[in-house]
């Protein structure tokens, strides 16, 4: 894409209005949310959300901002029995109705039924929570059925979440979804790791597909966590060592194994800053064998030094992309997925701009 795609302040807000504002977006994985009140907050764009299991067992997303001054409520991740306003103790439920509010009972004409923070739509897919501030986003199943017929026997909605973290990099949100979506550069910025083992003759890279795109790497897995467990049935042939790269627009980025999994999800700091969740964890047949947990912690180490060379090759692009001579090239085969996202930027961007052109 043009170097201006990814430094222009201006694309950003077209990408906010276009993308950031409308598509689903995930926030981790549901089994995080496990108890009654356990909570997790986000910023979608610009907008502070708590994801939370209420006392019924329901997931839920709200606003995250106080309805008295507008302070912003939870923070991070949690335990709730009640949301409680840090700035002058205001209280809600799980459902987000008001509950408390120090000294209102003497201000007249305060109702406090009236008050309830507004709801956000929150839908599970295959273990995944996700939300959009979009209230008339295609449900998640319906725009992901092509995805689910491609990989439905690794039931990745099964995986277990062993890790969980988050960070900020220096570069455009675009350039760390394309880094992932491409295998091409394994053997180069990842000579010191994976890259003396990766053999580019072994992957696939199909078209993608509307609301995707994905990759594929058959082979052996060094790693017995890679490979399917002998107690998975569900993995037939070559499946039983196949890797996918699944990135789900706008920014949520799978490597599913037929043992493992790992993820990241993105928002946008601004042009030049990215938030990352990342996680990752166990097929469900390994997290149940603890060696497995062995395994996932030398796997878990190896993911943090290739994460550090790719937080290097993509904080190096965005240095890139800036400079006055800066021009992109043509793609290889296997960046295939690459095009298939920049189709999906300028469709979104462009269908936003056709949208609000003036007569
Ligand atoms: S801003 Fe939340 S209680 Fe005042
Ligand atoms: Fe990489």
């Amino acid at each position: 894409m043009p170097p201006e795609v990814y430094t222009s302040r201006a694309f950003l807000e077209l990408e906010k209005q276009s993308i950031f504002s409308r598509e689903w977006q995930c926030l981790g994985r549901a089994s995080a949310l496990a108890k009654p009140g356990d909570y997790l907050t986000a910023d979608i764009n610009g907008q502070p959300v708590v994801v939370l299991r209420t006392a019924e067992g329901a997931l839920r997303a709200m606003s995250n901002v106080c309805l008295h001054r507008m302070s912003v409520l939870l923070k991070g991740r949690g335990n709730a029995r009640v949301i409680v306003c840090p700035y002058h103790a205001w209280s809600y439920t799980l459902e987000g109705e008001l509950r408390g509010a120090p000294l209102m009972s003497n201000q007249p004409g305060f109702c406090k039924e009236s008050y309830k923070l507004p709801q956000v739509r929150c839908e599970v897919w295959q273990g995944w929570v996700y939300v959009t501030l979009d209230p008339d986003a295609g449900p998640m199943a319906e725009r992901m059925a092509d995805l689910e017929a491609l990989i439905g026997p690794y039931e990745m909605g099964n995986y277990v979440e062993t890790f969980y973290e988050e960070h900020v990099w220096d570069t455009n949100w675009k350039i760390l979804a394309e880094n992932f979506m491409e295998s091409y550069h394994l053997p180069a910025l990842h000579r010191a790791t994976v890259g003396p083992h990766s053999k580019l003759d072994e992957m696939e890279c199909p078209p993608g597909h509307e609301n995707f795109n994905y990759h594929w790497i058959t082979k052996e897995a060094s790693l017995p966590i890679g490979n399917a467990h002998p107690s998975n049935k569900r993995l037939q042939g070559h499946w039983r060592q196949t890797t996918a790269l699944l990135a789900i627009y706008p920014t949520h980025l799978i490597t599913l194994t037929p043992g493992y999994f790992w993820y990241l999800s993105l928002q946008p700091q601004g042009v030049d800053r990215v938030h990352i969740r990342f996680g990752g964890g166990l097929a469900p047949e390994f997290f149940s064998d603890p060696q497995a947990h062995d395994y996932m912690a030398r796997l878990k180490k190896l993911l943090d030094d290739v994460n550090a060379e790719d937080r290097r090759g993509v904080e190096a692009v965005f240095r890139g992309v800036q400079a006055p001579l800066a021009r992109p090239g043509q793609l290889s085969p296997l960046e295939r997925p690459n095009y298939d996202f920049a189709r999906y930027i300028a469709q979104r961007a462009s269908a936003f701009v056709g949208m609000n052109a003036p007569c």
